[in-house]
């Protein structure tokens, strides 16, 4: 695949301090200049300030400059905008303006973690011991941005842009929901939702296993209790056990782990879904329906 996943967002906040502050006790590494890090995909989310919230632009990685000459050829058919570097495309999703940069970075490098040793009925990974997560003492540090959600005014339109123009794959698709969209081994990397408001919904780090999941949510929710929005579950599509938090800007922010990991050659078969929800109770009211955005129906 051409592509490999989200390198970079670039989000504008009305607070970016207080919103820098948040995401820093959220486990990213702050870089200067509102520039903040994970823990292997390097800088990945810069804040701008804008009025409102909202998503300026999407830093995709791509192997190399054949990839981006293809991509352009097929935005080209989509009338998109195109502008061409020698190792960058930059265009717009035509919906929302939202801008989307293509280039050409090194694959992200995930260093394997260690084998889960649990204790199953009649299978017993760990005898005499206690889980190793109550040994872990650090702060979550999410190992990286694994994907972003997008509201949009007109989903046929920003589905067609992604994946005939910039060759994202689909997963699977709820009807009347969305469609979860791959450009790498992720199973998503952009949900696409069908929306009356484009809009970003939340952004997803990936976190090493559950406990981390509950760890990181747990500290955020002990800093302050409004962040909290929605877990412990595990989505059905997709696979992931998640926690979603607000950040102080508006935007839901999610730690994630344990999400299908998708294999070419395996052949996934795109699925049509009728729930997203595996396990867990059912996302509060504004979860589907933000606050900040009149007129929103999720
Ligand atoms: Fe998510």
């Amino acid at each position: 695949m051409a592509l490999h996943g989200i390198s970079r967002i670039i989000l504008g906040v009305p607070n970016v301090e207080t919103t820098g502050e948040y995401y820093e006790a959220f486990g990213l590494a702050p870089l200067g200049e509102h520039r903040f890090g994970t823990v292997e995909g390097g800088h990945q989310l810069t804040l701008v300030e804008t009025p409102k919230r909202q998503l300026k632009e999407i830093c995709i990685g791509a192997d190399a400059a054949e990839d981006l000459l293809a991509i352009g050829e097929r935005l080209v058919r989509l009338d998109a905008p195109l502008r061409l570097e020698s190792d960058a495309l930059h265009t717009a999703e035509p919906v929302s303006g939202t801008a989307i940069s293509v280039r050409i970075a090194p694959r992200i490098e995930q260093r394997a973690a260690a084998a889960p040793r649990l204790n199953l009925p009649g299978r017993y990974a760990r005898p005499n011991e206690r889980i190793d997560a109550f040994y872990r003492t650090g702060p979550v540090k999410p190992r990286k941005l694994g994907h972003v959600v997008l509201g949009s005014s007109n989903a046929k339109v920003t589905r067609a842009f992604f994946i005939d123009g910039l060759g994202f794959k689909a997963s699977d698709t709820v009807n009347g929901v969305g469609t979860f969209m791959r450009c790498s081994t992720e199973h998503h990397n952009v949900f696409l939702l069908e929306s009356n408001v484009d809009f970003m919904h939340h952004t997803g780090w990936q976190v090493e296993d559950v406990d981390e999941v509950g760890r990181g949510a747990t500290h955020m929710i002990k800093r302050n209790g409004e962040t909290h929005v929605w877990g412990l579950g595990r989505h059905y599509i997709g696979s992931n056990f998640f926690w979603y938090l607000q950040d102080p800007a508006g935007n839901f922010v999610e730690y994630y782990a344990d999400m299908d990991h998708i294999e070419e050659h395996f052949g996934w078969v795109e699925g049509i879904q009728k729930t997203g929800l595996g396990w867990g109770l059912k996302p509060p009211h504004t979860f589907t329906n933000p606050m900040d955005l009149a007129g929103f129906e999720g």
